[in-house]
């Protein structure tokens, strides 16, 4: 998410130092030479506080501060505005002043088509995927995490996001609906096992996986063993695997040490469960009968 901020063409005339500050970390200073600065910060989840100041040998001579509400599914104290604040979409109003310089209107580059198996074959040879995108001049920040998906490094945005539907821009609900449209194989494989995990059953993907880029492998919004905390706050010393076994230990490694199933690959709640779905109740993500049987996948001896 970003706020544009328009600068003043006061300021162009009389040169001053433009700051502007999200939640008191300075993210822009500049002495303006146009009439337009465009820049982009990405916001925390909750109530952001952006200052914007105009300084003049070193004395402020404008302050303006807004306040903007981002809002996370993940967490559900930020999950619904606090009272005063409206979602303000961007796209439903007219944008005279930016047409000077951005196109607005999407064109056929937004719509190119996406193949995973063309996708997987090719990878990401192009270094100008983004050409002739209309949404990449404003929107270019999404894809600039290390891990891109697959139709947001091609710039594909309407592939999800639809042009004819209101607000503007907007994706079918639940996820699924657009994810299983490409995920064919995934789609199969899961709907064919008998227990869903509780985000999947209702559809959310997005609350874990972020659509666009993410710092994280499998463009999960936060390090897997973190985003299953998130929502299991408990389960992170591990008790729950070892209850039932042992009176003297009740302790078991779930992040911090090498899977020994998957080379490579750090331990994680994921090493043992399967965060779609799964034929056993817990999710396990090896196909065992018992959690007796899970045991001996890495114990073997
Ligand atoms: C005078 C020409 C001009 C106008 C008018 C203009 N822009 Fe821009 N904008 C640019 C250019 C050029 C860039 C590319 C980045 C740069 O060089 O600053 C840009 C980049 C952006 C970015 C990306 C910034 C970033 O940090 O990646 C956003 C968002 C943006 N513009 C939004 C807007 C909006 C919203 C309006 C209308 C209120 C607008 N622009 C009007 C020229 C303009
Ligand atoms: C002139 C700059 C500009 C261009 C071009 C642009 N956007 Fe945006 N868009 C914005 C700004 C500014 C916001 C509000 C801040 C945010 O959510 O990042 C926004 C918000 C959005 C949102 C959130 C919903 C909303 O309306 O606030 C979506 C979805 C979106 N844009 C999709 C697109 C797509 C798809 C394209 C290309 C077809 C595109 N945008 C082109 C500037 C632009
Ligand atoms: C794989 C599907 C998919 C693709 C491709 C995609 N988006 Fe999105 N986008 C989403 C979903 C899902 C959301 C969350 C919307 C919601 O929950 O209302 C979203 C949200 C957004 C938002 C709102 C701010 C945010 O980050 O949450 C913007 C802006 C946006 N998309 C722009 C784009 C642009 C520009 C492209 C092209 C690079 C693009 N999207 C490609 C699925 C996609
Ligand atoms: C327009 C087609 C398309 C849509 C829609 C789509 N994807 Fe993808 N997805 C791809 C492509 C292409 C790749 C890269 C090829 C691959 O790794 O399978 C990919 C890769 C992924 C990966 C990484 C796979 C890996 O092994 O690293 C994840 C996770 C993912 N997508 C999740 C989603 C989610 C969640 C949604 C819905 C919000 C979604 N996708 C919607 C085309 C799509
Ligand atoms: C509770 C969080 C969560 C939800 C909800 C979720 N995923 Fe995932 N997803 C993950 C994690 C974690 C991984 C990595 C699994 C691993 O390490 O083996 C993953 C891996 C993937 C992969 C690549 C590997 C594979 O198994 O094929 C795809 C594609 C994918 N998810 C798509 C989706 C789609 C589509 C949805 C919605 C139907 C969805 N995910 C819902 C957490 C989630
Ligand atoms: C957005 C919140 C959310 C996230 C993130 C999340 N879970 Fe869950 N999980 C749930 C819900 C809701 C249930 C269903 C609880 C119930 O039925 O009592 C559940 C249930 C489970 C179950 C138990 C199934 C059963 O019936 O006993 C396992 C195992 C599990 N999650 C593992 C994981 C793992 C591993 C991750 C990280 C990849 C993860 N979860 C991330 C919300 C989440
Ligand atoms: C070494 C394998 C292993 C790892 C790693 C692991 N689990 Fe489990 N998990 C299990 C087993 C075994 C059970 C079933 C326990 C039982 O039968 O009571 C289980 C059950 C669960 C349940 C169901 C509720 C319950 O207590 O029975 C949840 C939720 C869960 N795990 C979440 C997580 C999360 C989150 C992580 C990562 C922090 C994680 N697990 C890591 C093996 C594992
Ligand atoms: C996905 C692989 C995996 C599975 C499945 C698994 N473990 Fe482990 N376990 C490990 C790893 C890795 C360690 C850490 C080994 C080390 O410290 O080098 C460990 C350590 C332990 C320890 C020593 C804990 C300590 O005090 O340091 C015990 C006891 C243990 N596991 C019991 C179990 C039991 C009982 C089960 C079945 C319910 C189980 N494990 C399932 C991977 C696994």
């Amino acid at each position: 998410m970003a706020v544009n901020i328009t600068a003043c063409t006061h300021c162009v005339q009389h040169p001053a130092a433009i700051k502007v500050a999200v939640n008191d970390d300075e993210k822009l200073k500049i002495i303006p030479e146009r009439e337009f600065v465009c820049f982009s910060s990405p916001l925390t989840p909750g109530i952001n506080r952006i200052n914007i100041t105009a300084v003049k040998d070193n004395i402020t001579v404008g302050s303006i501060t807004i306040e903007v509400f981002r809002s996370s599914e993940l967490q559900s104290v930020f999950k619904d505005p606090p009272a005063g604040f409206q979602k303000d979409y961007f796209h439903m109003k007219d944008h005279g002043q930016c047409k000077g310089c951005h196109k607005l209107e999407p064109g056929d580059a937004d719509r190119k088509p996406v193949n995973i198996s063309g996708f997987r074959a090719e990878g990401l040879k192009d270094n100008n995927m983004f050409a002739g995108s209309t949404c990449y001049s404003c929107h270019n920040g999404l894809t600039s995490s290390p891990f891109v998906h697959g139709p947001a490094a091609v710039w594909s945005c309407l592939s999800c996001h639809e042009a004819e539907s209101k607000p503007v821009y907007s994706v079918k609900k639940p996820d699924t609906k657009i994810c299983f449209g490409c995920h064919v194989e995934q789609k199969e494989d899961w709907y064919s096992k008998k227990y869903f995990h509780g985000p999947f059953s209702v559809g959310k993907c997005a609350i874990c996986h972020n659509p666009h880029s993410s710092e994280n492998p499998f463009n999960l919004i936060k390090p897997a063993w973190e985003l299953c905390l998130s929502c299991h706050p408990d389960k992170g010393g591990g008790e729950h695997i070892i209850a039932g076994y042992f009176f003297n230990i009740t302790y078991h490694p779930t992040h911090g040490k090498p899977d020994p199933l998957r080379k490579g690959q750090e331990l994680s709640c994921s090493s043992c469960h399967n965060p779609h779905a799964s034929n056993s109740q817990k999710l396990w993500r090896l196909n065992v009968g018992s959690g007796f049987e899970l045991c001996r996948k890495c114990h073997t001896d």
